[in-house]
């Protein structure tokens, strides 16, 4: 198992998640971050700091977003880790609203 960062984090990027993190699972695109599955160890920390309720175990997944799986998986080896939270995007509190962004996922690194 592992957890995965779904559609809510685009363009939101709140980075609370990657603060908790005891294993620095996490990895920075422009406009989301993603969980290197290889490394998460499965302990739940972050799910809860996601103040847009972004990450979900694969068993949790809904429906509609199981291509974040793959994403979370393929973006974990280009995109640098991050360990510590950031300035949330500054369309974050907007973003946070909409649904299924999944046309506005950027795939390049975050900086
Ligand atoms: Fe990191 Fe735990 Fe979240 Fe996995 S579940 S990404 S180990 S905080
Ligand atoms: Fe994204 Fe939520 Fe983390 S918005 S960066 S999964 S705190």
């Amino acid at each position: 198992m592992a957890f995965i960062v779904a559609d809510p984090c685009i363009k939101c990027k709140n980075t609370d998640c990657a603060e908790v993190c005891p294993v620095n699972a996490f990895h920075e695109g422009k406009n989301m971050v993603v969980i290197d599955p290889k490394v998460c160890i499965d302990c739940r920390l972050c799910v809860d700091e996601c103040p847009v309720g972004a990450i979900y175990s694969d068993e949790e997944l809904p429906v509609d977003w199981l291509d974040y799986a793959e994403i979370n998986a393929i973006y974990a080896k280009k995109w640098p880790v991050i360990k510590s939270k950031k300035e949330p995007l500054p369309e974050s509190e907007e973003f946070s609203q909409v649904q299924n962004k999944r046309d506005l996922f950027d795939p390049n690194p975050g900086d």
